[in-house]
C-alpha cells in the first residue's frame, strides 16, 4: 500500500504545488481546503479534494475516520502580518486553535507525523544575520506568535509522543511552477514579485503602481532586503522532511530560504529585465514592523536532510512568476 498523506490547505499557493509534487511522485493524496483563499482549479481532478474547514471536528472526525495517513502536511492558515495586527482574534483562532483541533484528531485518529508550515515571523526583528534556527524568537505580530504558539504546542505535543513533526520555517516564497500552470493567486496580494509583475501587467485594483514602503533604510539602496525561496524548492523540502519523519527522524525545526538578500529595488530592475517593461513605482513611508534585512540561514536542512534549491538564481524565479502572472492574468479563475 503507498504512503498517504492529508494536505491541510493544499488548494492555495504552496500547498497546491506540494499536493502536485507529491502526487507526481506517486504518493496518495487527500486535500482538505475551505476554499476560502484557495482553489479548486489548483487540485487536479482526480486527486480528492473535501470542501471543510478544520473549524469543524466532524470534518475532521469524517476525512480520518474514512481512511488512514501516514503524515498530515499543514498550509491552512491566514498569513496577512498586517491584518492579523487589526484582527488578533481572527489570526489566533484560525492559526491556533483550529491547529489544534487538527493535532487533537490525528492523536485521536493515531497519525504521528506532522508537517508544519512555519514562518520566518517567528523570530521578530533580527539580531544577526543570516537568521539561524538558534536565533531568539520575538515575534513582532500577531501572526508571527500564532506560528510561535503552534511551534511551542508541538514540542509539548511531542515530548509526550503525541505527535513527531518537522517544522518548516520559510522565508518569502515566490515563484510559480515552471511550466506557467501554477502559481500565486490570492484575492488579497501583499507579496512584492506578484504585486511587482501585476503592477506591470497593470492589474492593482485602484492602484497601478507599486508602492514601495520606505527608502531610507539602512540598507545599500535604502529599501528592505529579503530572502525569496522558490515554492519548488519548498515543495522539495516538505518531501525530504516527509521522509525524514517516516524513517522515524525526530521532531525538529528547519529554516528554509536561499540565504542570499535581495532588495525591493533589487526585485524591481529583476522584473524590468524579464519582462523587458518599465514597473510603474510609487514610494511610500516605512510600514510598522518591517525589519530592514532578513535572510535565512539554511545549513540545517542542507546537512540534515540533503536538501538542494534548484531555484537559487532571483531571475529564474521571477521569471517562472512572470510566465505564470503574464499567461494568468486573472489567476485560477480565467
Ligand atoms: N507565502 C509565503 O511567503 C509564506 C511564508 C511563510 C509561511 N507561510 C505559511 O505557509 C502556509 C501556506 O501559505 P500560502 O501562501 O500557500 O497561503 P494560501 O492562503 O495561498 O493557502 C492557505 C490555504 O489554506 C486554506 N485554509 C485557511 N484556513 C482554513 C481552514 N480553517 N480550514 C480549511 N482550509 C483553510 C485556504 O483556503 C488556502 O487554500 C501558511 O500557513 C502560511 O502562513 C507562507
Amino acid at each position: 500500500m503507498g504512503v498517504k498523506i492529508l494536505v491541510v490547505g493544499g488548494a492555495g499557493y504552496i500547498g497546491s504545488i506540494v499536493t502536485r509534487l507529491l502526487d507526481e511522485k506517486g504518493y496518495e493524496v487527500v486535500v482538505l481546503d475551505n476554499l476560502l483563499l484557495g482553489h479548486r482549479k489548483a487540485v487536479k481532478a482526480s486527486i480528492p479534494l473535501v470542501e471543510g474547514d478544520m473549524a469543524d471536528t466532524r470534518v475532521l472526525s469524517d476525512v480520518f475516520s474514512a481512511q488512514r495517513f501516514d503524515a498530515v502536511m499543514h498550509f491552512a492558515a491566514f498569513a496577512l502580518v498586517g491584518e492579523s495586527t487589526k484582527a488578533p482574534y481572527k489570526y489566533y483562532h484560525n492559526n491556533v486553535s483550529n491547529t489544534l483541533n487538527l493535532l487533537q484528531s490525528m492523536k485521536t485518529w493515531q497519525v504521528k507525523h506532522f508537517i508544519f508550515s512555519s514562518s520566518a515571523a517567528v523570530y521578530g526583528k533580527p539580531q544577526r544575520i543570516p537568521i539561524e534556527e538558534d536565533h531568539p524568537q520575538k515575534p513582532i505580530n500577531p501572526y508571527g506568535w500564532s506560528k510561535s504558539m503552534v511551534e511551542q504546542i508541538l514540542k509539548d505535543g511531542s515530548a509526550v509522543d503525541h505527535v513527531r513533526f518537522v517544522s518548516l520555517r520559510y522565508f518569502n516564497a515566490a515563484g510559480a511552477h515552471p511550466d506557467g500552470t501554477m502559481g500565486e493567486d490570492h484575492a488579497d496580494e501583499t507579496h512584492l514579485i506578484p504585486l511587482t509583475l501585476k503592477a506591470i501587467l497593470g492589474q492593482n485594483a485602484g492602484t497601478t503602481p507599486l508602492t514601495v514602503f520606505g527608502t531610507d533604510y539602512d540598507t545599500p539602496d535604502g529599501t528592505c532586503i529579503r530572502d525569496y525561496i522558490h515554492v519548488l524548492d519548498l515543495a522539495e523540502a516538505h518531501i525530504l522532511a516527509l521522509n525524514y519523519l517516516l524513517d522515524g527522524g525526530e521532531s525538529n525545526f528547519f529554516n528554509l530560504g536561499n540565504g542570499t538578500g535581495f532588495s525591493v529595488n533589487d526585485i524591481i530592475r529583476v522584473a524590468e529585465r524579464i519582462t523587458g517593461e518599465k514597473v510603474p513605482v510609487v514610494y511610500g513611508d516605512r510600514r510598522l514592523g518591517d525589519p530592514p534585512v532578513l535572510v535565512a540561514g539554511s545549513r540545517k536542512i542542507k546537512d540534515m536532510l540533503g536538501w538542494k534549491p534548484k531555484f537559487d538564481d532571483i531571475e529564474r524565479i521571477v521569471e517562472t512568476a512572470w510566465k505564470w502572472h503574464a499567461s494568468h492574468p486573472m489567476g485560477y479563475e480565467q
